[in-house]
């Protein structure tokens, strides 16, 4: 195939991630861009990206482009990863809730393999024992493969560097080389394919929001709006923790407030 014309080729496949799923991978990542989608060309038999791009345009498209955001989507996660956001939860959300009674909605948008909405239930159920009648976890993720392997709730000893022995063995069955979630922690979390970009008023007000290291694939515009609507979904009083290298802008902070490093009240 011709340079100018791969080149094209890529050019609207990065469209095409931008559109489904607000990824936007420029020029620069086109490496990146052909080397996660070896699996789909083979699985295909493409001899070369012209003929992937056609299915991604043909009548099967709707049944190629969440394999094509799979293959795109960067995974990355750890185990009580960015701990200062658990300390807030257990110091300042968890401690005054376990005196009020009151119940606790929290989402872990963009949850990955898991880990995430795990370490917030592990965090939940040392802090208050009732957790489970009391506080509700949704778990989203626009990649529908790795909300199978977190449904699963199974992880290889390599994955488990963050949890101490403790924390192993209270709440996951092992099975060498494997460790699975116990129940009492799963049961308190529920899984939804949810892409951010689009709506998400059927979602209710949460108490805190988890969206960390999902919008830095974003381009500015989309990470406006979608702090935006995630600001508005947060309850008044409520807590929105972002990932290390995220920030919500200036112009976004009328309703809420700063509370340290990539932790936000909302005030308003
Ligand atoms: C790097 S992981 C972050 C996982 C976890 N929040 C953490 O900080 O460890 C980013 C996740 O965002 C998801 N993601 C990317 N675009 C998304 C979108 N438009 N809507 C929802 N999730 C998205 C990816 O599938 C991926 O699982």
């Amino acid at each position: 195939m011709e340079a100018t014309a791969e080149k094209l080729a890529y050019r609207r496949i990065s469209e095409i991630i931008k559109e489904a799923s607000g990824i936007s991978l420029g020029e620069s990542k086109i490496d990146l861009i052909k080397s996660r989608l070896l699996k789909r060309m083979l699985h295909h038999s493409c001899e070369n990206i012209d003929s992937y791009l056609s299915i991604l345009e043909g009548n099967k498209a709707n049944q190629e482009i969440p394999h094509l955001i799979s293959a795109i989507t960067t995974n990355y996660t750890n185990f009580f990863r960015e701990e200062h956001h658990f300390k807030i939860l257990r110091e300042q959300i968890l401690a005054p809730i376990a005196r009020s009674g009151n119940p606790l909605n929290i989402w872990s948008a963009g949850c990955s393999s898991g880990q995430e909405p795990i370490s917030i239930a592990i965090e939940c159920l040392n802090t208050l024992p009732d957790s489970a009648t009391r506080i509700k976890i949704t778990a989203s993720d626009i990649d529908t493969d790795i909300l199978n392997r977190a449904k699963l709730g199974t992880f290889h000893e390599s994955e488990t560097g963050n949890l101490n022995a403790n924390l192993l063995k209270k709440h996951f069955s092992s099975t060498p080389p494997h460790y699975t979630v116990n129940h009492n922690i799963s049961r308190m979390i529920e899984y939804r394919q949810k892409n951010l970009l689009l709506d998400f008023r059927d979602l209710p007000e949460f108490e805190v929001i988890f969206c960390r290291n999902v919008l830095i694939y974003f381009t500015p515009e989309d990470q406006v709006n979608i702090w935006q609507k995630l600001i508005n979904k947060t309850a008044l009083g409520g807590w929105l923790f972002v990932g290390h290298s995220e920030r919500i802008p200036d112009t976004l902070r009328g309703k809420i407030t700063p509370q340290g490093h990539t932790s936000y009240q909302r005030t308003q």
